[in-house]
């Protein structure tokens, strides 16, 4: 979300400077002291009008953000007046025609009829019905009856449906207005619905060839997908302003009309498949805006358009464009906002840019620029809001960063060097992260009391930094030191209160307290003080904090008892600490997600209430700690768990049924453990089970067919070894891991399973290779299945070829007889192989020469006979893989063969040998990225939940379009 905010604030600042004039132009009724200048036939034909609709103030509450007073117009309509008075009407005051209509924001709501009696008001000049509800009324055909009319305005009235043809028969209209823009709901991301018009070819031709003095047209938002853009070329060549943003446009852009004559405001934006390029040479216009954002327009951006003097407002953000920003943007003198991001531009920012006097916005973000930011005495007097980040600038940083701007967003560049003293104390957001800013952080910060967010994570900033330097700051929402080397003091005795204070981020520093100072603020919302040497017990008063949602204090040195929890918190991590005491108070905690308190030193039982204190929670993990007594026997119907790990506790009694209830379980990770019982047949009804780890408990006794088999579509990591079981390998189950065949891996980028909102990535025990490592993150294409260390008996069956996904396959350590099926050639992707500690005996099938991925295979103490495989990876194992098999001849073995039948063609055929190998590494190369997961987990939950001040703003101005 936090990417959007440059296209909102462009939409705002460019409408804004196109704000038409227009609107102010009516309403005023003519002030001429002759009564009932109006007819009566006039009057009675408004009446009407009024009576067709009701009042509803709703229907008018897109005014509030233009700002335009919104009221009933038509309350003050009453019979036997002169209609020439009342609000809204203005007359021709000799011949008491009405020739204009304005009834913008005047609460109307109903359906629009088709045969209104306001078209009998045939010397209209001017009708203006916007912002009013008209409920998806079609556009009647009759609004092309007014021979007359010059300014026609339905913007955002909520008409819907085809633009009718007799529109083109408005042969005098100078402007027209249709627009819709739908509103953006930043807090959720979503667009409210709109109507949709929808103008097609013929019309818009017919419009074009008619509406020959038509000087503004803005049909943003109508559905233009099956028209060719080529059909405004011809549009009158006194058109100072065409607004077709969100149009659906497709296809070619003519580049003519960034020429035209009298153009002023040309609106192209969000209209993603709308491509073009601009004039390669000799452009020239009268442009004042120009807005092409979220368009494929590509290519370079010429030097001529150094010729567009007058131009104002240029946004070209997110557009296929590349190539050097030309030198020629600094003739620009007028130029007050340029929006260039989302784009290719590479190189150097000119050093002419600085010669915009009259700059007030600079947006480069997220392009490919490098090099230093170009510096002068005199630089930019007029800059106030600067993004230039995720770009690849360097070097030290230009002075004019300290004087002027009031919004500075470098984030994600390369600059060094030390932190200059800011001059400007007007200050108010200030984001330098990740960079390479080393040295200390500069004393001047104390001192700029606007500020609201301060973002200086993820740079080399060392240093001793006492927090009560920030204590002036009583604006401050975002404070976010992350990821540097700086000692964090706290005074404890503490007398200030930040107060706006919503989202802390100290983690991957040096903090030895729990900074008491951060109590006080009642909106904080966020607080990540994760991977410091935070020591002793939590502060009881934590739970006062009511806003508090996102709270992760993982890896440091916490002791105690967990304290009451926060009531509105959602996400706790207090993972890898010395928490100690029984689990208990999360049950009141009733609107907890994520809850992570894995590694600590937790006793005593599980509380009883955790299967359905909340309905959110999702992702439960207590791994690691010394928890005692059974799982807990219920599980509530609704319960919206997904990850369930108890991994490493003492756990005993058998699982209880109810688990079944949890119908989004995916990771359910109960290893380590003595659990007792047999084998959970009920997994058939967890069809999101994508992960079943019962490794190292008391589990025994047959697997048994189920009765009624379902496939288990999803499940792709089966760990049952270390137990009990026995009987013959559970074919029929191995059948149904349907999740274990035929996963595509499409080359996109690996996902991992996990909490997407707060990117907390699900983990897991796995034995690797016959090492227990954590996944700390689950790919979603990594298939294993271990049964070792049990009692299985009988032979290897057939099926098991079937897993052609399977990346481990871990069967040792069992009773298994029989041979080694040539079906196994099937697991095309397999890494790793055991058969080892079984009775397994016959020949290893020269078939699984096709393995071309294995790096580990192991049939150790078997009783194999005859040849070991040659070459390929077979080359690559050593004694280790065939010890304890006394019929085995062959490399790497001593003992040779006495009848070489070397597998001679299996070598010669290798003719894609090394194609694909990389994939192994992608999944050896499973993230281990702590920190990384909880800074962007938080961004996203701030976003959420809170509404930093800067964010709302962008909104509202999203709003004021018109
Ligand atoms: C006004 O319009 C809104 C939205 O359409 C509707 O929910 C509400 O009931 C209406 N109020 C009246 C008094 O009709
Ligand atoms: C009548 O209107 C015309 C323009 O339409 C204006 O010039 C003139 O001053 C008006 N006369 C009176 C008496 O208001
Ligand atoms: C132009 O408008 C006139 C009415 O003003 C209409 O009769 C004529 O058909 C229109 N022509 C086109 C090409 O739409
Ligand atoms: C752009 O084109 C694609 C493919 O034709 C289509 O799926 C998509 O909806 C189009 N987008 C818009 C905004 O028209």
């Amino acid at each position: 979300m936090r990417f959007y905010w440059p296209i909102l604030c462009l939409q705002f600042i460019l409408s804004a400077l196109s704000f038409r004039a227009s609107l102010s132009s009516s309403s005023s009724s003519s002030s001429t002291s002759v009564p009932y200048l109006c007819s009566h036939t006039q009057s009675s034909a408004l009446i009407l009008f009024k009576t067709q609709f009701s009042i509803n103030e709703t229907a008018s509450k897109d005014c509030e953000y233009p700002h335009i007073k919104s009221y009933p117009k038509t309350n003050s309509w009453k019979k036997g007046l002169d209609c020439c008075l009342w609000d809204g009407v203005t007359c021709d005051n000799i011949t008491g025609q009405v020739i204009g209509l304005d009834l913008s924001c005047s609460w109307l709501s109903g359906t629009f009829p088709s045969n209104s009696r306001l078209f009998h008001l045939s010397h209209l000049q001017k009708l203006d019905l916007s912002f009013n509800d008209f409920s998806k009324s079609r556009i009647s055909p009759s609004f092309g009856g007014f021979p007359s009319l010059t300014h026609l305005d339905l913007t955002s009235s909520w008409f819907s449906g085809p633009v009718p043809y007799e529109i083109s028969y408005l042969s005098k209209l100078v402007s027209l207005y249709l627009s819709y823009r739908p509103i953006l709901d930043i807090v959720s991301g979503i667009e409210a619905p709109g109507p949709t018009l929808k103008l097609e070819t013929c019309t818009l031709n017919g419009i074009v060839r008619n509406l020959t003095k038509v000087r503004e047209v803005y049909l943003d938002g109508i559905d233009m997908s099956s028209v060719d853009p080529n059909s405004f070329m011809n549009l009158s060549a006194s058109l100072t302003s065409l607004s077709l943003g969100g149009c659906h446009l497709r296809g070619s852009f003519p580049d003519n009309l960034f020429n035209l004559p009298n153009i002023q405001s040309l609106t192209l934006d969000e209209n993603p498949n709308l491509t073009g390029q601009f004039p390669k040479s000799n452009w020239t216009s009268p442009l004042e805006v120009l807005d092409a954002s979220i368009t494929s327009l590509s290519g370079e951006l010429p030097e001529s358009l150094g010729n567009l003097k007058s131009l104002r407002g240029l946004g070209l953000v997110g557009c296929n464009l590349w190539g050097p920003i030309p030198a020629s943007l600094g003739n620009l003198s007028q130029l007050s906002f340029l929006f260039l991001s989302w784009n290719h531009f590479s190189g150097e920012i000119p050093s002419s840019v600085t010669n915009l006097t009259q700059l007030g916005l600079l947006v480069l973000a997220s392009n490919q620029l490098e090099g230093p930011v170009p510096d002068n005495l005199n630089a930019f007097p007029n800059l106030g809001f600067v993004d230039l980040s995720h770009n690849l600038l360097s070097g030290r940083t230009p002075s004019w960063f300290y004087t002027n701007p009031t919004v500075l967003e470098l984030g994600n560049n390369q600059f060094t060097g030390h932190i200059d003293e800011f001059q400007n104390r007007c200050l108010e957001i200030l984001s330098l992260n990740n960079n390479s800013f080393r040295g200390p952080i500069p004393s001047s910060i104390s001192q700029l009391v606007n500020l609201t967010i301060l973002d200086l994570s993820s740079n080399e900033l060392k240093g001793t930094i006492s927090l009560d330097m920030f204590s002036e700051l009583q604006n401050l929402q975002q404070l976010d030191l992350s990821s540097n080397a700086l000692l964090l003091c706290s005074n404890n005795t503490v007398s200030y209160v930040l107060p706006n204070l919503q989202f802390v981020n100290l983690s991957s520093n040096i903090l030895h307290e729990f900074p008491k100072f951060l109590l006080g603020s009642k909106k904080l919302e966020s607080l990540d003080l994760h991977s410091n040497f935070i020591e002793g017990d939590l502060p009881i008063s934590m739970s006062e904090l009511v806003s508090l949602r996102f709270l992760c204090l993982s890896s440091n040195f916490i002791e105690g008892d967990l304290p009451v929890l926060p009531p509105n918190i959602r996400f706790l991590s207090v993972s890898n600490n010395s928490l100690s005491g029984k689990i208990s108070d999360v049950c009141n905690a009733k609107s907890l997600e994520i809850l992570d308190l894995s590694r600590n030193k937790l006793s005593g039982a599980i509380p009883q209430c955790i299967g359905s204190f909340s309905r959110s929670l999702t992702s439960l993990n207590l791994k690691m700690n010394k928890l005692h007594g059974t799982i807990p026997p219920t599980f509530a119907k609704g319960c919206a768990l997904e990850n369930l790990n108890l991994n490493s506790n003492h756990l005993e009694g058998p699982l209880t049924r109810s688990i079944t209830n949890c119908k989004h379980l995916q990771v359910v990770d109960l290893g380590n453990n003595k659990i007792n019982g047999t084998f959970p047949h009920w997994i058939h009804a967890l069809p999101e089970l994508q992960v079943l780890v019962l490794r190292s408990n008391k589990f025994q006794g047959p697997i048994h067919s189920p009765k009624s088999p379902r496939p288990l579509p999803k499940l792709r990591i089966v760990d049952l070894s270390h137990n009990n079981f026995f009987g013959p390998l559970p074919t029929s189950y191995i059948q149904n891991f349907k999740g274990m065949m035929n996963i595509v891996d499409d080359g996109k980028a690996a996902t991992y399973m996990g909490e997407r909102s707060y990117s907390y990535d699900y983990s897991v025990s796995m034995a690797f290779k016959g090492l227990e490592v954590e996944l700390v993150k689950i790919l979603t294409i990594f298939t294993s299945l271990d049964l070792s260390s049990n009692n299985f008996e009988g032979e290897i069956p057939r099926v098991i070829g079937e897993l052609g996904s399977l990346i481990g396959l871990n069967l040792s350590h069992n009773n298994l007889c029989g041979r080694i099926p040539p079906s196994l050639r099937n697991l095309a992707q397999l890494e790793w192989l055991d058969l080892s500690s079984n009775k397994l005996g016959g020949q290893i099938p020269m078939e699984l020469l096709d393995l071309t991925f294995l790096s580990s295979f192991n049939v150790s103490y078997n009783q194999l006979v005859g040849p070991i495989p040659q070459g390929r990876q077979f080359n690559t194992f050593e004694n280790g893989s065939y010890l304890g098999n006394e019929g085995l001849c062959g490399v790497p073995l001593s003992r040779g063969c006495n009848n070489e039948s070397q597998p001679e063609p299996w070598m010669k055929a290798n003719k894609e040998e090394g194609s694909k190998l990389e994939f192994g590494w992608k999944v050896v190369a499973i993230g281990y990225g702590f920190g990384f997961v909880f800074g962007v987990g938080m961004g996203y939950v701030f976003l959420r939940t809170g509404k930093p001040k800067w964010f709302v703003t962008l909104f509202e101005a999203r709003r004021r379009r018109r």
